[in-house]
């Protein structure tokens, strides 16, 4: 939440740092600002309520001074509503010094009423001006910035992504980290701070991830690591393995459209060079791990949102073919419960950006109980990974829309590879099984691109739907965590009442709630399940069609005991048990963001919402 960027070297900064900006809007769009040090000692500063596109019409219409130096950031709405004065940066030291900030200072109003006892003076509602105060009044004393941000830091609590210029410093940005991201960018003659690499990706590949407590001071020529207190720190460099057109909308009308198209590109990305045509899983960072001895008695997945959905279908695989022990549950309420947590527990979490505050809190809680911890992640250099015991990249692309898409089915896929590995690890799957699932893989890109290729339907669907007030979705087994996925896109992007249950529930309960005209999506397992799943459904989707129900089923084609009860079928390809939800999933993906277009929404902005979520 929150997007920060940081830039100095030749370039006229106020385009590095507003193309950056553009690039991270995703994670917060309630305001837009911008700082700059120009020549000649003088510092200038813009910002806006609303989208960045506000802030760049104003700049069009009064441009700023142009210098080398600047800072940029976007807001996601925490402390204070989103109005210009509480867009940042925040200025202080009689407007020559500017800060932008991500995160919670949770200490803020013990250091505000501290400050305003010292005469200092606050123009916004933020908890994140008062470090603007406390680094102008650091800096007065210090005359470097890098000093004053030690100063400043070793006073805060909380979570927090902290950029600071000063125009009596004019070739330097500071920055310090502790529970957010920051990522430098190595430039040539120029050098660049970001939230995410997407702030930089467009002149440089090659970025270094800042440790946690650390302050980064760069140049043009210099990045200087040091640790809180002052001692010298070094941070892990990569590559950034994609480049700036990944991160761009490259002629589609949105974000998530293209991200939709993307998704068999993104499950072939995730499988490549880790399973072999025979089904032999190779997973070397699996490898170290397991090589550290002690064994695997328990797995438990640690997710939020569309993540712990892709989670729940990973752990029915990992069980199911690994036989150990495999929970899913939410981050934000494992570690409040003092969950039995041990040397023999894997916590695998599952997080798209590898920010998210309430996993990342949940690793470090389960790797403090002595856990093994395994990050499934796309985000190359992101805390969660970074700190964690082994990673499973999920090589899916930038994912720059609010709501996910390609990350869910790539995520889905890592935890397959996972249990897959596990199984032939341990023992519990045989040979032949593994060989039938590598075949299930190779064809599962080709089945997903016709899934994207229903997008007209869908689109036609949508379209009559646009005035809809509720939708359930029901599954069983692979298909619940579908149904739960499915009603999530609605909620977040239709801004439409939407549920996903286990159809087994809806008898509980929940079907009190079909009245007639009720649009009910169903994913219908395969006929040929040898479970007697598919009857069972075919069962509730007759129990809900008595009771008024329209029923739009994803069902495999040609499923004839489905159509005399469907008002709709979106048709599956053929698929084994587990590849069937990564196919049903597709249209869902694509209802949710028709529906979205129908009712003339922001597809990839959601409001409320931003991606990666850094506050508790
Ligand atoms: C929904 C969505 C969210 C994220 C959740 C976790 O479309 O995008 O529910 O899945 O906030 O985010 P990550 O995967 O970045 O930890």
């Amino acid at each position: 939440m929150c997007g920060i960027v940081g830039y100095v070297g030749q370039r006229s900064a106020s385009e590095v740092v507003l193309g950056g900006l553009a690039r991270l809007e995703y994670r917060g769009y309630d305001s837009a600002g911008i700082a700059i040090v120009v020549p000649g000692n003088s510092l200038v500063s813009h910002k806006k309520a609303g989208k960045l596109s506000v802030l760049r019409d104003e700049l069009e219409a009064n441009p700023l001074a142009q210098g080398t130096t600047g800072i940029g950031h976007t807001r996601w709405a925490t402390h204070g509503p989103p109005t210009d004065a509480n867009a940042h940066p925040h200025l202080a030291d009689g407007g020559k010094l500017a800060l932008i900030h991500n995160g919670i200072i949770e200490n803020f109003d013990e250091l505000k009423s501290e400050l305003q006892a010292q005469g200092e003076q606050f123009h916004s509602d933020t908890d994140s001006e008062v470090a603007a105060v406390m680094l102008g009044r650091a800096f007065h004393e210090t005359q470097d910035l890098t000093l004053a941000m030690r100063a400043v830091v070793a006073r805060l609590e909380g979570a927090f992504t902290l950029l600071g210029v000063h125009q009596d410093q004019p070739d330097v940005v500071v920055g310090a980290r502790r529970n957010s991201p920051l990522v430098v960018g190595l430039g040539q003659g120029e050098n660049f701070l970001g939230s995410d690499v997407a702030a930089f990706v467009a002149y440089t590949d090659k970025a270094m991830a800042l440790g946690q407590d650390q302050i980064v001071t760069i140049t043009p020529d210099s990045v200087t690591i040091t640790t809180f207190e002052g001692d010298p720190a070094t941070a892990a460099q990569f590559d950034i393995d994609w480049d700036a057109s990944a991160a761009d909308k490259g002629g589609w009308s949105s974000f998530m459209a293209k991200e939709i198209s993307e998704e068999p590109e993104a499950v072939a990305n995730t499988l490549r060079g880790r399973i072999s045509p025979e089904g032999t899983v190779t997973l070397p960072d699996l490898d170290s791990l397991l090589d550290q001895g002690g064994e695997i008695t328990r797995i438990i997945f640690i997710a939020c949102g569309t993540a712990a959905y892709a989670a729940m279908l990973g752990a029915y695989a990992i069980e199911k073919w690994s036989g150990i022990a495999t929970t899913v549950e939410l981050s934000h309420e494992f570690r409040y419960r003092d969950p039995a947590v041990g040397p023999t527990t894997l916590v695998v979490s599952v997080s798209q950006s590898g920010e998210t505050m309430d996993t990342l809190m949940a690793v470090r809680y389960a790797a403090e109980k002595g856990a093994k911890t395994l990050s499934i992640c796309n985000t190359q250099g992101a805390t969660i990974p970074r700190e964690s015991d082994a990673v499973l990249y999920t090589h899916a692309g930038p994912e720059v829309a609010v709501a996910s898409t390609k990350a869910f089915l790539s995520q889905v896929i890592a935890a397959y590879l996972l249990g897959l590995y596990l199984g032939q690890h341990n023992g519990h799957i045989s040979a032949a099984d593994s060989a039938l699932l590598a075949k299930d893989f190779d064809a599962l890109p080709g089945q997903l691109q016709e899934m994207v290729e229903t997008g007209g339907r869908i689109k036609e669907l949508a379209g009559w739907m646009a005035d809809t007030r509720s939708v359930l979705y029901l599954g069983r087994h692979v298909g619940y965590p579908v149904a739960l996925e499915g009603a999530l896109k609605l909620k977040e992007l239709a801004y439409i009442h939407a549920e996903g249950f286990a159809a087994g529930e809806l008898k509980h309960g929940p079907i009190a709630l079909i009245e007639p005209g009720q649009i009910v999506f169903v994913i219908v397992p395969s006929p040929r399940d040898p479970s007697s799943l598919h009857a069972k459904v075919v069962s509730n989707i007759q129990e809900i069609r008595a009771r008024g129900a329209r029923v739009i089923a994803l069902a495999e084609k040609g499923d004839a005991a489905v159509l005399p009860h469907a008002d709709e079928v979106i048709a599956l390809p053929f698929a084994s048990v587990f590849m069937e939800p990564l196919l049903a999933v597709v249209p869902l993906h694509i209802f949710g963001m028709e529906l979205a277009a129908a009712k003339g929404l922001d597809i990839d902005q959601p409001r409320n919402l931003a991606k990666s979520v850094t506050v508790e």
